[in-house]
């Protein structure tokens, strides 16, 4: 036992002068780290000498530290003995005294957020619900679907009602799939797992994050095996494009091999948005922790090396020349989506570089606030630039809580919707969770269909809705005309 260290030792190194942590057993000199940690520096202080695998655990896939730090930075197994366990400060709501409510009483998607919320440590609520800045762009998802109407027919017998949809090439049985959102398992052991199975017993694509709490290989097999010989569903792939571009190719051949079938490249998130209500609850937790001199480091700008601030590890010298490497990586494994789309003049860009998919989208209102709606970016392309929207399929996600919210979207062209936040707060709750949130949906989108005189989703079109209220809030005119002029000097 002599070659292992001591927890007194490690418990030496509390300070940002120098700090050590252990994680699973072994410590870590994370002390240069600690300006880098895309979490911020005051989290792991809280840490410092002591053992951090309980909140280490939930957020970070397994193999985090060991790739973000150099070899002599790894110090080494800790007698087990003579580490202390130390409890993670918590700012937290009473979650005994609030009682919880149970599926069956969940007729809906906002039923499934209270529920969840009852279930939810305030951390990982803080997580899941916070969105960035003023709240404007998760207003605007909110608030704009009410903004279409529908305009039902009558009379079409609609015994029968099939919701089957063909999206990137892969058969679904119902026009939705699961949205990429990281951490599932902040909130269930089983994390994304959960995700994976859901998905693939009800035959619709799931697409997990590359920040997935679950290995991807774990996550790639468990889909395969849980979704057996059936011909629907598919299993694609989030990525964020990594500062260095090296880790970015070895992800994208990662998801290759692994047999993801698509690859949606997240293009909104140059730097993480700024989510105040996430950033609000670390505050307290420092101020929990007794230590004052750690709210000092709290909110410090950091540099990075290309430029900006560093919030998260994301390229932000990300740009559309970039789709080279990106599609030699990947080799041709699948479709491309690019998702994070806002305005019709990006997605006509990216038509013109012969993206497969656009997934509009303002990131559940996480990034730049008061950017439009995925839906208002849909009807944005349908009015300046409409001719795209034959040239590549069209996504969309921002607060679909409803099956109304889905077929107002086919109806604008879109060939399908996704959802976030829904399914995570579902994860809370277990696979039923996640069975009971794609219950509700399709049951709601199924029974829509039938008033609205709609037997297949093919026969769903424009004139199904009035758009008229969304229309106004459109601009009149774009910054360029989009001709290959343009594009050239935009690029
Ligand atoms: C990650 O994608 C996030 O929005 O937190």
């Amino acid at each position: 036992m002599s070659d292992l260290l001591h927890g007194l030792e490690v418990a030496k190194h509390n300070s940002k002068d120098s700090c050590w942590v252990i994680v699973s057993g072994k410590a870590y000199d994370v002390t240069d780290y600690l300006e880098k940690h895309p979490g911020g520096s005051a989290i792991i202080l809280q840490y410092a000498g002591k053992d951090a695998t309980s909140v280490y655990q939930p957020i970070h896939p397994a193999g985090t530290i060991e790739k973000a730090l150099s070899a002599d930075k790894h110090l080494g197994p800790v007698d087990p003995s003579t580490i202390s366990t130390v409890s993670a400060p918590q700012v937290s709501r009473n979650l005994d005294k609030m009682a919880r409510i149970p599926l069956s009483h969940c007729l809906n998607l906002d039923d499934i957020e209270k529920a969840a919320e009852r279930i939810i440590d305030r951390a990982s609520w803080a997580y899941f619900h916070s969105a960035a800045d003023g709240l404007g762009a998760l207003a605007n998802n909110q608030n704009d679907w009410r903004k279409v109407l529908l305009r039902p027919r009558v009379m079409r017998n609609v015994r029968r009602v099939s919701m089957q949809r063909t999206m990137l090439g892969f058969k679904s049985r119902l026009p939705f799939f699961i949205a990429p959102a990281a951490r599932a398992k902040l909130v269930h052991e089983d994390g994304e797992l959960c995700l994976a199975r859901g998905a693939a017993r009800a035959g619709i694509p799931y697409c997990p994050s590359t920040y997935s709490t679950v290995p991807h290989d774990e996550l790639a097999q468990c889909w395969t095996t849980t979704r057996g010989n059936s011909e629907y569903g598919a299993l694609w792939f989030q990525l964020y494009i990594a500062h260095e571009k090296s880790s970015a190719i070895e992800l994208i051949t990662k998801a290759r091999t692994l047999g993801y079938q698509a690859l949606v490249i997240t293009v909104d998130s140059p730097v993480v948005g700024k989510r105040e209500e996430d950033e609000r609850y670390r505050a307290e937790l420092v101020t929990a922790s007794g230590d004052a001199s750690l709210l000092t480091e709290w909110s410090k700008p950091q540099e990075s090396e290309d430029g900006p601030p560093l919030r998260g590890h994301h390229s932000s010298t990300l740009n559309w020349e970039d789709l080279g490497w990106i599609r030699e990586a990947w080799q041709n494994a699948g479709p491309i989506a690019l998702k994070g789309i806002q305005t019709a003049e990006d997605a006509a860009i990216a038509v013109e570089h012969g993206i497969d998919a656009i997934y509009l989208s303002n990131h559940g209102g996480r990034q730049c606030d008061d950017a439009p709606s995925g839906i208002s970016t849909l009807l944005e392309i349908r009015k300046f630039y409409p001719d795209i929207l034959t040239k590549a399929e069209f996504y969309l996600d921002g607060w679909v809580r409803r099956g109304a919210d889905v077929i107002k979207a086919l109806c604008l062209g879109a060939k399908g919707v996704a959802l976030g936040r829904p399914f995570m707060y579902s994860v809370a709750m277990g696979d039923e969770g996640v069975m009971k949130v794609i219950q509700l949906l399709s049951e709601e989108i199924e029974t829509t269909m039938r008033n609205m005189g709609a037997s297949s989703l093919d026969q769903l079109n424009p004139s199904f809705v009035n758009t008229k209220r969304l229309e106004l809030e459109l601009p009149d005119d774009l910054n360029f005309a989009f001709n290959e002029a343009a594009l050239k000097a935009k690029l």
